[in-house]
């Protein structure tokens, strides 16, 4: 049985006030979360008063990107090596709006997995197709293709730690969810593709879905055979919206 993972990314919001009363606020609720793991990813500059915070409370701490490189000349840049020594478990990467924003690459994404998994990082890769590419029918392609650029460069096994977030664009932010039946194709799409390569890597790797998830709608997508779990923005921050999911 593969254990279900709710981590939040809570983006470009908070300040030091309101992430000490949202973290306070999830600690709080911890003890009615059976069974699951929880994660939060703050702003980076927040990451060390979270981790004090968190410690002890079962909460696990991620960041939201990272370098690909080790140290250096690369102003603005957070290495791997950094997030693990003020307590990061995890690191999303990846994410749609680091690709469409910042104009992320398959390539850039698939190095910082590797530059993660490095230092011991859990790297949380996300995928998921844009709208347009939906309704032209090439979800299976892009998901494919975003997948690939991670198998080549870090091979099939490195899957074994790490974790994949499943989250369409379309879904993000705009209160617009997959159905279940939805997700649990791209997720079974996912698993599948991994299991041609290696069947056990593909039977452990947790596939959480992302965009738009709540307390209303995560126990029926919690409860799909592939879904192992969600990645979560806006209902990441507010304690009451987050641990409706934790507890789904
Ligand atoms: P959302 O964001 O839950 O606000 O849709 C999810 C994400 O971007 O990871």
């Amino acid at each position: 049985m593969r254990q279900t993972l709710v981590a939040g990314n809570w983006k470009l919001n908070g300040s030091k006030e309101s992430i000490q009363t949202l973290v306070k606020g999830i600690a709080d609720g911890m003890s009615g979360v059976d069974g699951k793991a929880v994660a939060v990813c703050p702003p980076y500059v927040y990451i060390p008063m979270v981790s004090e915070l968190a410690a002890g409370t079962g909460i696990a701490v991620g960041a939201q990107d990272v370098a690909d490189q080790e140290s250096g000349a690369f102003t603005g840049e957070v290495s791997a090596a950094m997030l693990k020594d003020v307590g990061c478990q995890y690191v999303i990467v990846g994410h749609s709006e680091r690709r469409s924003l910042y104009c992320e690459k398959d390539e850039d994404t698939a190095a910082k997995y590797v530059a993660a998994q490095k230092e011991g990082l859990t790297p949380i890769l996300c995928v998921g197709e844009l709208l347009e590419e939906r309704e032209s029918g090439d979800t299976e392609n892009v998901v494919a293709k975003q997948l690939d650029a991670v198998l080549s460069l870090a091979g099939v096994e490195s899957l074994a730690n790490a974790v994949i977030a499943y989250e369409p664009v379309w879904a993000i932010g705009t209160g617009k969810t997959a159905t279940p039946e939805q997700a649990q194709e791209v997720h079974a799409f996912i698993r599948g593709k991994i299991a041609a390569l290696d069947a056990s890597v593909a039977e452990k790797v947790q596939i959480l879905y992302g965009g738009s998830m709540n307390g209303s709608n995560a126990a029926e997508l919690l409860a799909m055979e592939d879904i192992d779990g969600g990645l979560i923005g806006g209902a990441s921050l507010t304690p009451d919206a987050f641990l409706a999911i934790c507890t789904a």
